[in-house]
């Protein structure tokens, strides 16, 4: 059997603080700086996981609910939820802190997942999660549709194929009331 890991062997807590050149004209955080950093953050605990060189294959459910102030100290926390072959999905909380306020707020979440390659950027496999506590538990488990959702979006997947989304949508008695 491949080798197992557990989540808390590569999980990462990352701090920044949002700078000037950071924002846009509303001085809030800019998307793409916070995308910048939810990429590195992923990308190491990744890499913890597999010990190889990974690249980044998908990112997805990220939502842009709440600003992010100048000034603010930024929190990224990312833990792997699921691996597959050389694919491990990464789970991303962040939260936005404002100091001199003592306000801490979680401001986004997101999953990116990355695959593991050799020294070519050939696919290689990686070790298998082994979740612990509950909330592991969950996040494994829904690892498996959200695998089958976005390979189907990408067209890498047939959807008559992704046979656990599938059983979401699936009712016999009519959809719930
Ligand atoms: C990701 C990459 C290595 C996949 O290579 P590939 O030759 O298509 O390999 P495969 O079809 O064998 O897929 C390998 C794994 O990637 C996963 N994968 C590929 N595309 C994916 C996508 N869009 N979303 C999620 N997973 C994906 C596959 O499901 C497979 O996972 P598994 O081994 O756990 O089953 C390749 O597409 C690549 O190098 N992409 C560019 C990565 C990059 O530069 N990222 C930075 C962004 S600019």
């Amino acid at each position: 059997m491949a080798k197992q890991k557990t989540v808390k062997e590569s999980e990462v807590v990352m701090t920044e603080m949002v700078l000037p050149n950071d924002t846009n004209t509303l001085n809030n955080l800019m998307g793409g700086k916070l995308m910048h950093w939810m990429d590195i953050v992923a990308a190491i605990a990744a890499q913890k996981h597999s010990n190889r060189i990974v690249v980044t294959a998908a990112a997805d459910s990220i939502s842009f609910k709440h600003p992010i102030a100048l000034g603010n100290v930024v929190t990224l926390k990312a833990q792997v939820t699921r691996s597959f072959n050389s694919s491990m999905e990464v789970f991303i909380e962040v939260w936005a802190e404002d100091i001199p306020a003592n306000k801490k707020t979680k401001t986004h979440r997101a999953f990116f997942t990355f695959v593991a390659v050799d020294q070519n950027g050939r696919p290689i496999e990686v070790p298998q999660l082994k979740p612990e506590s509950e909330l592991e538990k969950e996040l494994f488990d829904g690892a498996l549709r959200r695998r089958q959702l976005r390979l189907v979006l990408a067209q890498r997947m047939d959807p008559k194929d992704a046979v656990e989304l599938k059983s979401i949508f699936n009712f016999q008695d009519g959809p719930p009331k």
